[in-house]
């Protein structure tokens, strides 16, 4: 997103309130969910994981801890051990053969290997008094956002905001579908996650990893909107960007004849709704809240940062070891497309 134009928008000036924006290189591509498949190595599908290299196989809170396990991380900051992850996207040739899509860096960020740009943001960032105030996320505090097995747009809009940018060039914001775009993309595919902002207060997780968030009621975070009484502590709102580099399978005479869009999640699913994104918080102390409190906008005060070339150092191993480049018979896990 780009906040200098949505201020413009709203008739701010440069907003003095707290949004860090910061780029994170992959951590590694591999089968793994230690979220929703704790201790399963292969995990149903495929993912794409970014930050701390604590990731694993199996990240109990009740054991782990995140900042002093992890040695680095793939995000420019360093204190932010966090892990952050999506499914992949796969190309579908008229063959049936499939083509993983390669990830791309976002303009400034060019050096980058892949991976995603992360957001948390203050809704102050909307309140011109400055009032409002987020509570960063605690030690073991994970969430789900999406379901896997939606198919369907009355299944996927309860999670607000799963979008799909249609880039004509890099600097494309405004071209949103909740499904995948219908024609080729010049600039890429960003997928966009924004997680929910209302958290109980109480729960660090909860069996379905969802049930101890809620969204805001009568508006939006954007808006300032409360958060109900159930869920009453507003915490920051993440959004993840991550752009699909499509651009090798953009000609018009490689896509299906009947007209449909040849891209598809690791999950199988063909129509996009069942765009998910996880989240682990793993910031080191209180750094997190300190950068939210510290009303900065993009560089986050007083946080430190490393290089892209550190960023791009940071890597896990594969665990599981198949392939996943190159032309594939079928999905990782033997992921059936649907529908088809
Ligand atoms: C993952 O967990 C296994 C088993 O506990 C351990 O041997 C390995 O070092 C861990 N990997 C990382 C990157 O922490
Ligand atoms: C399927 O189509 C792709 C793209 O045209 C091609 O590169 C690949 O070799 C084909 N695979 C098979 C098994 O024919």
């Amino acid at each position: 997103m780009q906040w200098s134009l949505v201020a413009a928008a709203l008739g701010l000036v440069a907003p003095a309130s707290a949004l860090l924006r910061f780029g994170c290189a992959q951590l590694t591509v591999q089968r793994l969910d230690p979220l929703v498949n704790p201790g399963q190595a292969p995990s149903t599908h495929l993912h794409q994981i970014i930050g701390g290299n604590a990731f694993n196989v199996t990240m109990d809170p009740a054991t782990l801890d995140i900042p002093s396990k992890a040695t680095c991380t793939s995000c420019q900051f360093t204190e932010d051990f966090s892990n952050y992850w999506t499914a992949t996207i796969f190309f579908r040739a008229r063959n049936g053969s499939l083509k993983r899509v390669p990830q791309m860096a976002q303009a400034g960020m060019e050096q980058t290997n892949g991976g995603m740009v992360v957001y948390y943001m203050s809704d102050a960032l909307f309140d011109t008094q400055q009032k409002s105030k987020v509570t960063a996320f605690k030690p073991g505090f994970r969430m789900l956002l999406g379901d896997a097995a939606s198919q369907t747009f009355d299944q996927m809009k309860k999670y607000r905001q799963l979008s799909y940018t249609c880039m004509q060039n890099q600097g494309t914001r405004n071209n949103d579908t909740p499904y995948f775009p219908k024609s080729p993309c010049p600039g890429g595919i960003m997928i966009n996650h924004y997680f929910p902002t209302c958290w109980d207060g109480k729960n660090l997780d909860t069996p379905n990893h969802k049930d101890h968030m809620a969204y805001p009621v009568g508006g939006t975070f954007e808006s300032g909107a409360p958060c109900p009484s159930t869920h009453p502590v507003k915490v920051p709102q993440i959004l993840l960007e991550t752009v699909w580099d499509t651009r090798q399978f953009n000609k018009q005479a490689d896509w299906p004849a009947d007209g449909s869009q040849p891209f598809l999640w690791s999950t199988g699913d063909t129509t996009g709704y069942a765009s998910h994104a996880d989240y682990v918080f793993g910031w080191k102390d209180n750094s997190l809240q300190k950068a939210m409190d510290s009303h900065s906008y993009v560089t986050g005060h007083g946080l430190k940062t490393q290089s892209i070339a550190q960023q791009n150092k940071c890597t896990v191993p594969d665990m599981i070891r198949e392939p996943l480049d190159g032309w594939l018979d079928a999905l990782p896990g033997g992921m059936k497309p649907s529908p088809l």
